[in-house]
């Protein structure tokens, strides 16, 4: 069995997580990603209120008993949500791990260390990784410029990101950004990572609870299917290119400022793509990985095809070339 050693201390038999994804990760898709032994990531923020953030960890306790985390994506907005209260609702309801994303988590790591929860914290490039082991995480997730969402504003692809990141970082180190299958999470193992963050993977999946089109959508596109939007704001986001992706892209390349493009970025409409399945309503993430999605397969099936798959490759492809057999 391919066991790392951030199984062994986060907690889970594969070295596989789901990271937080604004509007999917919810109890259906993380209960099913845990009781296939990876390690899935409810999205706080997808809940309205940290009232409800507690209620759906108790939602998905319900659907399994292995353990699960939540995510806490804090990003700089005018009228910010009450981090500190979610933050407290994830300690009360006694979840085992957080996976804290965007900006600095210095203000919240205490507390969560207070707690006894385990943090994982995401970022994108090697100084971040490097300061948040300074402030005491239990690991990092490095995202690279594949992925979906936030990729930063650096451009460092995962091929040399993760190896830079592994140079400088001792606890345990996930790579992220790419990664859909079996190959991945054996290159991802021989670049310095313990294991593999997906998202646009997860999100075709049965589980994942947006409407078919938009997975068919993932199997459909290909790798140069992607617009990244808000570069000129140094927010970039990587989205799956539609009609709505490249007005934002050309409003904001012309010189035009966020509030020109507010309305068709608006989180209501990604929402409403995720909901009715219409593809053109609004912006939604999707990484590069979409090239290496082919088919919509359950949680289970996804996560034993990954491990089984990349054994075969150590040891048969791999172990074949040490001993010269090909
Ligand atoms: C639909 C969607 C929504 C996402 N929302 C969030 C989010 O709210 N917070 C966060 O930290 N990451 C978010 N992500 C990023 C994922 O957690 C993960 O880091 C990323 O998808 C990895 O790259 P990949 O898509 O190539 O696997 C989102 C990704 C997707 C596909």
């Amino acid at each position: 069995m391919m066991t790392t050693r951030f199984c062994t201390e986060f907690g889970v038999d594969y070295p596989i997580v789901q990271g937080g994804m604004q509007g999917v990760g919810r109890a259906e898709l993380v209960a099913a990603v845990a009781n296939a032994g990876a390690l899935g990531f409810l999205t706080a923020l997808t809940q309205p209120t940290p009232e409800e953030l507690t209620r759906e960890i108790a939602r998905c306790r319900e659907l399994t008993d292995r353990p699960f985390g939540v995510n806490l994506t804090i990003l700089p907005t005018i009228d910010p949500p009450p981090y500190a209260e979610y933050r407290d609702a994830i300690i009360s309801s006694g979840v085992p791990v957080v996976e804290t994303a965007g900006f600095n988590p210095a203000e919240h790591v205490p507390a969560f260390r207070a707690a006894g929860v385990k943090v994982l914290h995401k970022c994108t490039s090697v100084r971040h990784a490097v300061k948040a082991q300074e402030l005491g995480v239990d690991g990092v997730s490095i995202d690279g410029f594949e992925c979906a969402g936030h990729p930063g504003e650096d451009d460092i692809p995962g091929l040399v990101l993760i190896p830079a990141a592994a140079e400088r970082v001792g606890i345990p180190m996930i790579a992220s950004g790419g990664f859909a299958d079996s190959r991945g999470l054996v290159a991802a193992l021989a670049l310095g990572a313990e294991g593999i963050n997906m998202g646009t993977r997860f999100l075709a999946t049965v589980e994942a609870p947006v409407h078919q089109a938009v997975k068919e959508r993932l199997v459909e596109a290909n790798e140069r299917e992607t617009d990244l939007i808000f570069r000129p704001l140094r927010n970039t986001a990587r989205v799956a290119r539609n009609s709505v992706s490249r007005k934002v892209v050309e409003v904001l390349d012309e010189g035009g400022a966020f509030e020109d493009v507010r309305e068709l970025v608006a989180g209501s409409r990604g929402r409403e793509v995720f909901e009715t399945g219409d593809l053109e309503r609004g912006v939604w993430s999707a990484g590069l990985a979409q090239g290496l999605i082919h088919d919509i397969p359950r949680v289970s099936e996804l996560i034993r095809r990954i491990v089984a798959g990349a054994e075969d490759i150590v040891h048969d492809r791999l172990g074949a070339l040490l001993a010269g057999e090909s």
